[in-house]
This record gives C-alpha cells, structure tokens and sequence, in this order.
C-alpha cells in the first residue's frame, strides 16, 4: 500500500447504550480510492460521524490516525482543519452568507492567510465550469432553498475548492438524478487528479463508480468489515446484494 494516510484500527463506536461499530479495521493510503457499500444501517454512516469527530457517538474502543496522529480526542473542527472533509447525507442550510464566502473563509480559518477576493473567485469559477454548473450558486446562501440535487452538487464544489487530504463521501449521489450524478461523478474525478488526495466512497450506486479508478472496495455488515477486494465486489453486491457476505460472516 502507498504510505498510509488514514489507520482505523480495532474501532468500536455506540450510541445509546447499543453497539454500531464492532471492531473495525480499515486502512487508506495517501492517494488512494476505497469504497465502502453495505447493507441499511450496517453502520456507514457512523463510521463516517465518528471519523469526522461527531459527539453523539462514544467510542468504546480502538483508533484512528491520521497521517501517524492519533486523532481520537480531536474535535471535528480539528479534524477538518487537518485536511478531513466530510459530506453530509443531509447538508444543513445557512442564512446570510453565500457559498462562495463560506468556503473562502474556512480556507482562510485552515491556512491563516488572507486569500484574495479576485483570485478566488477565477479559482470558483475554474472549478464551476469543470463541473457544468450553473455560476449562480456560488452567489447563493449555502444550500438555502436549494433541492437535494443542488445541496450534493454544491458539497462537491466545497470538496474541490477546500482541496481536503482525504474527502468521506456518505451517499452522495443517492436520490440524484441521471444529471447530477454526473456531475457529482466528474467532482470525484476532478478530485482524483491531485495524486495526494485520498477518498472514502459511501455509495450503493455502481454507476458512479465505474468511471472512476477505485484502489479497494469493503463490505461493511453489522459494524465491521466482512470482505474486501477490488472493483470485482462492486459487480457481485449489485448482481446478489449483501446477503452472501451475511453469511459469510457467521
Ligand atoms: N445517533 C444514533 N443514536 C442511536 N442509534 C443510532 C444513531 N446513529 C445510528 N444509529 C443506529 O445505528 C445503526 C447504523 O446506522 P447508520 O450508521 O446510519 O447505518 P448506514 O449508514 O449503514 O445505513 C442503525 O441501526 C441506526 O439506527
Ligand atoms: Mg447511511
């Protein structure tokens, strides 16, 4: 594996009193693509929550490191400034300030520095016209009345301009239509380019995925990781689901 850039080690995380994550084990190398698919409420999306630092989960046991750092006691903006960026399934909505400001200014939290209202935007507008997207949501408050497609197509547009070491997408492309999955699928690619970039794939949809080069997929049941391959699982789950891995597992 290249060298690593995100070690998950032994993880069990609950909420409520009830176990969701059972001994986890996962590691990312710098640069890499994995892809994580799994049955509803196996726990993806906890794993995501609790790598990004999310307090209505308690971990009970295990690690996780990032770039040789144990970051378990990392608050989520720590996290992010570390360079971990993660997309909600449901993006939350904010009043009063446009996407583009936001972006710039949590930049400008990461790195200290000023960064030039003209350059940014020729910087936004690069990575609009990558995408095919319409200009005037970067004018727009954040994901205020903007339909599901748009909220998903506009966390693309953050992934690429805060250019995070490693990218955790929880579902992105679930309920898109055919348009905006494409446009959510040329950002991963985009993405993809920086050979440093590391990304973790939440999904159920094989479509996004074929045009995309993925370095391991895992299957995640019950909290824990029952198989991993390459882009070959991807076919099988879509052809048998997850049933066969269930039982695997006992
Ligand atoms: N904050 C929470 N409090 C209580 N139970 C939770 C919480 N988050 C998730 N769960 C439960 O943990 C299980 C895994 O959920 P989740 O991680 O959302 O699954 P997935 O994303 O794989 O569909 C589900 O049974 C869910 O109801
Ligand atoms: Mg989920």
């Amino acid at each position: 594996m290249a060298q690593e850039l995100l070690k998950i080690t032994d993880l069990s995380a609950s909420a409520d009193e009830k176990e969701i994550l059972n001994h986890l084990s996962l590691s990312i190398g710098r640069g890499e693509t994995h892809v994580i698919m799994g049955p509803n409420g196996a726990g993806k999306s906890t794993l995501a929550s609790v790598l990004m630092g999310d307090e209505s989960y308690e971990v009970t046991g295990g690690t996780v490191e990032f770039d040789g750092e144990d970051i378990g006691e990392l608050a989520p903006h720590e996290r992010a400034k570390k360079g971990i960026f993660m997309s909600f399934q449901n993006p939350i909505e904010v009043p009063g300030i446009s996407l583009e400001n936001f972006i710039k200014t949590a930049l400008e939290l990461r790195s200290g520095q000023k960064i030039k209202a003209w350059d940014f935007r020729k910087e936004v507008k690069r990575v609009l016209d990558a995408l095919a997207m319409d200009p005037s949501y970067a004018e727009r408050d954040l994901n205020v009345g903007f339909s599901g497609g748009e909220k998903k197509k506009a966390e693309i547009l953050q992934m690429l301009l805060l250019k995070p070491r490693l990218a955790i997408l929880d579902e992105t492309d679930s309920g898109l239509d055919v348009d905006a999955v494409r446009t959510v699928s040329k950002g991963i690619e985009e993405y993809q380019k920086d050979e440093a970039a590391s990304l973790l794939i939440i999904t159920h949809n094989a479509a996004i995925l074929s045009a995309l080069s993925v370095d391991a997929v895992h299957i995640l049941v019950n909290g824990k990781i029952v198989k991993t391959g390459g882009k070959e699982l991807i076919d099988l789950v879509a052809q048998n689901g997850f049933s066969s891995f269930e039982e695997e597992q006992e």
